[in-house]
């Protein structure tokens, strides 16, 4: 594929991205400037910094994650901050903090549960306060589940019990992975009788019957962020997220590389498909997602957030007070899924089927959790 032309020309506010210099940072900070976006790269590396390739008229800052004037230099006329520096149990809160004395907005990529609960439970009186708006949890694991579950949620206000599938036909992990697998060493949890619980031990396994190319995959239940968030906003009795077991033997075994681009987007050769089904009374519902690269989409996942927020296409609380919000509470997630269709990211969402009619592809899981 070729490298994408720019879609903007006029000038948008400035958005700081912290952790610039990683992967995802470098993905970020490129689909800022592809956006229009005043990007500043942050790092705590100064050798990183310099040596990463951002587009050009991106300033680069050094902040450390444990000097506030530092990192509060670095934010100075930022309208918002993304947060790429994981693991997030040791960035997030103090950056939300710079953020909210800054009066700039927060957003991070957080795949780990107990980052994106602490920064809802301390932070949303403060972003109240400094009429801030934090969103965690804004990329492929978190963000993308909870704004499918939202959409296909469509107008129920509450349902039964909604299960997450997610196949990956590989999983090349970058050394941020690694880190914060190692540090996050959190139990897991899953929405069960309505709260969070911890999940199952041993984690329940269930053959999940993807449309084609995946078909039937072996899964194993592995919730990441994205309970924390959907628990936030939705009422549903259980909810379960899988995923599918060959791209987690990747992720153990130390030999398998990082991602290569496969292409000069720099997108790699991985390809995703989420699929999303929730269960009240007797209907089911149904939303699906596809592409390629669970770490590139993340930039227009993440930049998409960002855009909506600094042009206030947010929901009326949010615009009108800020605060800590899950994506699917504060923006349009169908409209905000569609918009993903020119970043190589496919959405469906099924019209409503009777439970009992499921076809081959919605049969019943064969592990514990299902719905
Ligand atoms: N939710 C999702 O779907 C999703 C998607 C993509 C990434 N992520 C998460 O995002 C994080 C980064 O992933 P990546 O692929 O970009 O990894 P990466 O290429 O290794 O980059 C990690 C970046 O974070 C910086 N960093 C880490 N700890 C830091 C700290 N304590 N203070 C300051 N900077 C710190 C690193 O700086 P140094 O180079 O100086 O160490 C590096 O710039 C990981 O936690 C990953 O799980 C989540």
């Amino acid at each position: 594929m070729n490298e994408r032309l720019p879609i903007s020309s006029h000038l948008k506010p400035t958005v700081a991205v912290y952790g610039a210099a990683g992967h995802t940072g470098r993905f970020v900070v490129k689909e800022l400037s592809r956006r229009g976006f005043t990007a500043v790269a942050i790092g705590r590396d100064q050798a990183k910094l310099a040596a990463a390739e951002f587009p050009a008229g991106v300033r680069r800052e050094l902040a450390d994650i444990n000097d506030p004037a530092s990192l509060a230099r670095a934010l100075t006329g930022a309208a918002a901050v993304i947060n790429c520096a994981g693991p997030f149990l040791d960035t997030a809160e103090p950056l939300v903090s710079a953020a909210l004395r800054g009066g700039v907005h927060y957003l991070d990529v957080t795949a780990e549960q107990a980052s994106a609960q602490a920064i809802f439970e301390r932070y949303a009186a403060a972003a109240e306060k400094a009429g801030v708006v934090v969103v965690p949890a804004m990329g492929f694991y978190g963000g993308l589940s909870d704004l499918l579950v939202t959409a296909a949620m469509g107008d129920w206000t509450r349902a039964d019990g909604a299960r997450i599938g997610i196949a990956l036909d590989s999983w090349r992990p970058t050394e941020g992975t690694r880190v914060t697998g190692r540090r996050n060493t959190v139990p897991r949890v899953a929405i069960s009788q309505g709260e969070l619980r911890p999940l199952a031990d041993p984690a329940p396994n269930i053959v999940w019957p993807f449309a084609e190319p995946f078909g039937a995959q072996e899964m194993v239940e592995l919730p990441f962020s994205e309970v924390v968030l959907i628990g936030r906003h939705l009422q549903l009795s259980e909810l379960h997220t899988y995923l599918n077991t060959a791209p987690l033997r990747d992720l153990r075994d130390l030999a398998t590389p990082p991602p290569v681009a496969a292409d000069a987007s720099g997108r790699s050769a991985q390809t995703f498909l989420v699929e999303v089904e929730i269960r009240q009374g007797n209907t089911m519902r149904r939303a699906t997602a596809r592409g390629r690269d669970i770490y590139a989409v993340t930039a227009p996942l993440v930049v998409e957030a960002v855009d909506r927020i600094l042009d206030n296409r947010i929901s009326d609380k949010a615009a009108a007070q800020g605060g800590v919000f899950a994506p699917g509470a504060l923006f349009d997630a169908q409209s905000f899924l569609a918009e993903l269709a020119s970043e190589g990211v496919f959405l469906s969402i099924d019209p409503d089927q009777p439970l009992r009619a499921r076809t081959s592809r919605q049969a019943a899981p064969t592990g514990g959790g299902g719905l």
